[in-house]
């Protein structure tokens, strides 16, 4: 199984990396391949001037891994009561309308305030929607991120870290059985 899990900020020194980076490690755990692709890796010198529709080589190589993946794994910070706008552009330059069709997806949320960015998760998951992905009902947000979360150790609130371990426990078997229904297909 392929996931990739998407650092969704170019923030240097983001939460959002430290939190994938850890997640990677759950994932591992269970013996699965997760690597993390950070938007601060987004070639964002390609598209200034918007250049829509025009071929970008750049941005195909980088977006290559994702679009290609079994499952994704979004984690995402909250600016302005949203989620990131190179998030916004990573979108607006996938390819329309192959990229996120029936691809599962993995929602985890992380900022400084209250709500852990539930509204930036959510906003995020009216694009998916749109854009027809198989979204994991399992949602995990860190509120108050610089206390709530250690870098080796997770969540520091045990209910929460139960909820992580769990949503990646369960898309695995989610993002399994969505593979299986591709093969029963070609069957
Ligand atoms: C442009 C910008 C806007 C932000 N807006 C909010 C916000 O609306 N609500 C909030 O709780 N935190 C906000 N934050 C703080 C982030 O939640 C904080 O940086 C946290 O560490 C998560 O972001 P990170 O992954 O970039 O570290 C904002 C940060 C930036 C850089």
């Amino acid at each position: 199984m392929n996931l990739k899990i998407v650092s969704g900020t170019d923030r240097p020194n983001s939460y959002a990396l430290k939190v994938s980076s850890y997640v990677q490690t759950l994932y591992e755990q269970e013996g699965v391949d997760a690597e993390v692709i950070s938007l601060e890796d987004f070639p964002l010198e390609e598209v200034v001037g918007g250049r829509y529709g025009k071929k970008l080589p750049a941005i195909e190589q980088f977006r290559e891994p994702i679009i290609n993946a079994d499952g994704l794994v979004f984690v995402i910070p909250e600016y302005n009561g949203s989620f990131p706008g190179i998030l916004k552009i990573f979108i607006d330059y996938l390819p329309f309308p192959a990229a996120f069709e029936k691809m599962p997806m993995a929602f985890i949320g992380e900022s400084s305030g209250a709500f852990g960015a539930l509204r930036s998760v959510e906003q995020f998951q009216m694009i998916a929607n749109y854009r027809n992905a198989l979204q994991f009902p399992e949602r995990v947000f860190i509120p108050r991120i610089k206390n709530e979360f250690d870098e080796d150790r997770g969540l520091t609130d045990p209910f929460k870290q139960k909820l992580l371990d769990s949503q990646v426990k369960n898309f695995i078997k989610f993002v399994k059985a969505t593979m299986k229904k591709e093969m029963d297909q070609l069957v």
